[in-house]
This record gives C-alpha cells, structure tokens and sequence, in this order.
C-alpha cells in the first residue's frame, strides 16, 4: 500500500480527530484511554469531535515549535495515521493542568493524574537546548502494523539526527515496540499512585522514552 508523509492542513483535522479517537479508544481487554476523555470531553458525539478540532488547531496556531504530519493512503486518497512533533529551541514551561469538563470527584481524580503525568514530562526534559518531543501519535486501527506508525516517527528521528539532538516521549504499551525498535530507551515506567479511595479505578501506567542524540563525526 502506497503511503505519503505529509504535513496535514485544516480540513484534515476532522479526519484526524476521528482516526485519533479511535486509536486510543477501548482495545480488546484494556480499557479507554482515559486522559483522551479529559482533554477532550465528549469526543464520541458530533459537537465534541468538532471541539476537540478546533482546540487542536488553535493550539498549532499559537505554537511554532509544532508540526502536525498526515500519512494518506494515495489509492485511497484516505488520511490513515497522524503525529504531532514539537521541535523545541529550550525547555518549555510546565503546563497548568485544568479539567474543567468534568466536576468533583471525578475533576479531581483528573487533576491529579494529568498533574503527574506534565509533572513528569517537565522533569525529564534535561537538554539545554534543542531537542524533539513527540506529543502525540496514531494509526488507524484498520490500517495498523503496516508501516505508519514508523513513517511517522522516522520525520522526527531524521530531524533529531540533522540537529544532533534528543527525543523525548511517553509512550503506551502499543508504542513502545516500535519506539525500541528506533533506537529509544525506557528512561521511567510510570505508574500513577492515587490515593485508596481510587483503588477501583483502572491502574494508570506508561513508559517515558528517550532517544539520545547521535554523534556528528566531523571528517578531515
Ligand atoms: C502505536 C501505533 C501508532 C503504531 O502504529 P502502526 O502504524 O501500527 O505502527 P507500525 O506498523 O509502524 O508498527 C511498528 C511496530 O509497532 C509494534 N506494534 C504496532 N502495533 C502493535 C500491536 N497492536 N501490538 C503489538 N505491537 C504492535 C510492532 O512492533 C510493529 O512492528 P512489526 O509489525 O514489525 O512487529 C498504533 O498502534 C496506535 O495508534 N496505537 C494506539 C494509540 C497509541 O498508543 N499511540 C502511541 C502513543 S505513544
């Protein structure tokens, strides 16, 4: 099947937030992800698909370290998988975490793992300058395992390699295969601790990868 990297446009946003929903939704015996609900609230119905376009891409407006790719199908015409990269001159600010979607318990349970999981994401960035960061990556679950989640890694490992830098990420247990496969390490698993009140809550757990940068050999 013959796919093409490209960087996506507004009006494939629709598409990808469907591909995006779907690829971190229930699969077999794990549950949903649920950070995807408390980012964006009510993403299986109409209204809050199309929030979760718009919030996507006013954050990429305001945002010039971040490249959204698309991986289109050519005999489809179909948009099969999606990533976003920040390429980052220094680290950034840690994010304030907010889930106003949600009330109570549940908004505090929200707070508190989202809280651990930027909390975390800023610690680990320990470059003085530049590095890579890949916010977010998915296939289309019909069109996984054959290539696209790697294409669209290889955009951010090729770059990382140019500019001598390294990548950061969080990956899930779907991911991380295919990140060792590329040359990165689990630097922390991760498993959010909640207070005993949210023991019936499914455990929240993922690894923090890094990439390190490779050598420049200087020849003559
Ligand atoms: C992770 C993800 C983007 C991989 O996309 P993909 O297009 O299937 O990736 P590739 O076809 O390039 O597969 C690369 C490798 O990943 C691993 N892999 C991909 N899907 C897998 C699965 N369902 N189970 C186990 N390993 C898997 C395999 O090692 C595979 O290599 P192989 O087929 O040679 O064994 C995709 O599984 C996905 O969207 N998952 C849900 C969302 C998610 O977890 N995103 C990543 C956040 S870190």
């Amino acid at each position: 099947m013959p796919f093409l990297l490209s960087e996506a446009v507004d009006a494939d946003f629709d598409r990808l937030m469907e591909i995006q929903f779907a690829a971190f939704g229930q699969t077999g015996d794990s549950p949903r992800e649920p950070f995807m609900d408390w980012i964006y609230p009510n993403a299986d119905t109409p209204s809050g698909k199309a929030a979760a376009r718009d919030r996507t891409l006013k954050s990429l407006r305001s945002d010039h370290t971040a490249t959204f790719l698309k991986v289109t199908n050519t005999d489809t015409g179909d948009i099969i998988g999606g990533a976003k990269w920040n390429v980052y001159e220094k680290k950034p600010e840690p994010k304030r975490v907010e889930v106003n979607s949600f009330e109570g318990e549940e908004r505090e349970y929200a707070e508190l793992v989202l809280g651990v999981f930027y909390r975390r994401r800023h610690e680990h960035v320990t470059a003085d300058g530049p590095y890579l960061f890949l916010d977010i990556m998915f296939t289309d679950p019909k069109h996984q395992r054959r290539g696209v989640g790697t294409k669209l890694l290889k955009w951010g490992v090729e770059r990382a390699d140019e500019m001598g830098v390294e990548i950061l990420l969080e990956a899930t247990q779907f991911g991380r295969h295919m990140y060792e496969q590329n040359g990165f390490r689990v630097t922390e698993h991760v498993v959010v601790q909640v207070p005993d009140k949210w023991a019936y809550k499914p455990t929240l757990q993922y690894f923090i990868m890094r990439r390190p940068p490779v050598e420049k050999v200087h020849l003559g």
